[in-house]
Formats: structure tokens, C-alpha cells, sequence
């Protein structure tokens, strides 16, 4: 629908605007279709199977357990982004750009995916015009609790969300931890820290520090600190709310300083209570906005 070569398409675009200007928005508007195949070909883990070479779709819908021509056509579509390629034979290959897509890689995004066109992103997208004329969150609307809340009450969407969340954020916590100016001794707290990979990257960089996982019970009981024996004695986990319960200090301590990039509406929320310890004798702060990952500077002597 892009290309604009022929009379016809140009005589049809001049009816819709003019210039391509309307094609070209009506390929926006098409554009929900792309994450939904791309939602598709995840979850039935088609890159995976694709990940030996070409083969045919009757050959990866009987792996994936798909339909042949259904599969064909979401192939198509995810190749017009350059995921996939189609050869001249009808076989189907992996390509470079969709290498992420599989499960089993450094840096695999696929859970990503599954988090961002889960239902509790994608209904919500949905109806922003409600959020337009109402200037309110439509996610209560649809789900009858805030966004946090209806995690706690759903096992099977937590899971998908915080898998997604540490996937996403697994392949920055080690820069980050490596570049960020921590202290040489003392505890960190990282304050909705989810399954606890940025915790345990900041260990891992910075001997010196114990740590404590800061997150709701439900997320905190999935915590994946175990992960790295090397780690072992060197960190606890605490469960709160961070809008009423926080890292408290016993003592206080001399400076602070925070350090805040982008914000985003959970971040706004996580940052004062990360302040509030600050002034209860935090010596440093760090957000790590657009995750919202807040780790918090303590001495060993505070308590919860
Ligand atoms: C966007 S996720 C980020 C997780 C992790 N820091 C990361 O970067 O992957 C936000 C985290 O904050 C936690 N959270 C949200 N509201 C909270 C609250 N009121 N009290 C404690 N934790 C909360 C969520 O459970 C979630 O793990």
C-alpha cells in the first residue's frame, strides 16, 4: 500500500488525500497487526523452530502446531518487517532482525513480546480515546483494579509481566550496574525490583554491597536471587508496599543525592518514596526511570 507507483494507486490515493498521505495513515492504522502476528509467532515459538534453516510452512505448523495456511500468511507479514524471508521454493527463514524472537538466545526478547501485547497492555490501548475524554487510566475500567493490584490477584498475567519485565530489563541491568557510581560498602535496596536481576548484577559488580529485593509478596515469593550462587549470604528480600511501607532508617546518614532521568507514571510513583528514605538517612538514590528500577543506599544498620 506504500508504494504509490501506478495510475491506479495514485488515482485511488488522491480520493483518500492526496500525496500518500492518506494510504499512509491507513497503513497506520493497519499497524495493530503487526504485534498481534508478532504476538502469534511467539507464542507458538515459530523462530525457534526456524532457527536450523529454511523450511517449508506445512513442515513448522506440524512443529508449532499451527495451521499451514494461517501460519503462511502471518510469516508474510512479519516478513514485510524483514523477520522472516520467504525463498523461492515457499520456505520460510529466520532472519537476522527476527533472531531475538527466539526463546533459547542471549538477549531474547520473546517474553518481552509476550508481556507488551499481553491483554493487560494491549485492551487498554485499545480504548485511549476513553483515557482522552476522561483524562483517567482506562486499565481500572477494563479490569476493575489499578494495574499493580490486578497482578497480585492474577497468577497468570504476573507471571507473563514480570517475565517480560526481567527479560527487558536483563540486557541492561550489567551495563547499568557497571557504570553507575555505587557505594564500596553498605546495602542496596532495589525498591520494585521484580525478580531481582538488577539486584543481583549490582552485587555481582560491586562486592562490597549486600542487597535487599524490595517488591510486593506475590512478586518477591518468584525472586530469582538464587539464580547466582555466587551471591549466596549476600542478599534478603522484603516485601511491602511502597507507597505506605519503605526502607526505614534506624540511623541517619550525611548526604543524598538522586539522580532522575526520564519519568514515567510508575517511576513517579516509586521516586518519592525512595526520597522519603532518603530523608529517613539514605545516602544515595538511582532510578533507572524508564524500567523504573530504584535502588536505594543504605547503611546495614536500618531495618524494615
Ligand atoms: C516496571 S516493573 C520493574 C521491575 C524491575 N525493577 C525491572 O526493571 O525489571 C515495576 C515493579 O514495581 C513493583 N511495584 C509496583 N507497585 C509497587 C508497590 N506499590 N510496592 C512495591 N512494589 C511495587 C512491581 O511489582 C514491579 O516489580
Amino acid at each position: 500500500m506504500g508504494d504509490m507507483g501506478s495510475a491506479g494507486e495514485r488515482a485511488v490515493d488522491s480520493v483518500r488525500g492526496g500525496d500518500g498521505g492518506g494510504a499512509a495513515l491507513i497503513d497506520a492504522a493497519l499497524g495493530y497487526v503487526f504485534p498481534a502476528a508478532l504476538r502469534a509467532a511467539a507464542l507458538a515459538r515459530v523462530a525457534d523452530h526456524l532457527s536450523d534453516g529454511p523450511r517449508t510452512p506445512a513442515d513448522v505448523a506440524a512443529a508449532t502446531d499451527t495451521d499451514p495456511t494461517a501460519l503462511t500468511r502471518v510469516l508474510r507479514l512479519l516478513a514485510t518487517r524483514g523477520l522472516f524471508g520467504e525463498d523461492e521454493q515457499g520456505r520460510f527463514q529466520l532472519e537476522a532482525a527476527g533472531e531475538a524472537l527466539r526463546s533459547d538466545v542471549p538477549g531474547s526478547v520473546r517474553d518481552g513480546i509476550l508481556m507488551i501485547t499481553d491483554r493487560t497492555f494491549w485492551l487498554p490501548a485499545g480504548r485511549m480515546d476513553h483515557c482522552l475524554s476522561t483524562g483517567g487510566s482506562v486499565f481500572e475500567d477494563i479490569f476493575a483494579k489499578p494495574f499493580f493490584d490486578h497482578f497480585a490477584q492474577d497468577a497468570e498475567t504476573a507471571a507473563v509481566f514480570h517475565d517480560g519485565m526481567a527479560a527487558m530489563s536483563g540486557v541492561e541491568n550489567e551495563p547499568i550496574a557497571g557504570a553507575y557510581d555505587f557505594p564500596k560498602t553498605g546495602t542496596v535496596v532495589d525498591v520494585g525490583g521484580g525478580q531481582g536481576g538488577f539486584l543481583a548484577a549490582v552485587l555481582r559488580a560491586c562486592p562490597g554491597l549486600d542487597g535487599v529485593l524490595y517488591d510486593r509478596a506475590h512478586v518477591v515469593a518468584g525472586h530469582r536471587l538464587g539464580d547466582d550462587a555466587a551471591l549466596a549470604g549476600r542478599w534478603s528480600t522484603a516485601e511491602g508496599d511502597f507507597f505506605t511501607a519503605y526502607p526505614r532508617a534506624t540511623s541517619s546518614c550525611s548526604s543524598a543525592s538522586c539522580t532522575t532521568g526520564r519519568t514515567s507514571s510508575v517511576s513517579a510513583c516509586c521516586a518519592p518514596a525512595a526520597a522519603r528514605s532518603l530523608r529517613e538517612g539514605g545516602s544515595s538514590s538511582w532510578t533507572r526511570s524508564s524500567h523504573l528500577t530504584t535502588a536505594l543506599i543504605r547503611p546495614r544498620t536500618w531495618t524494615f
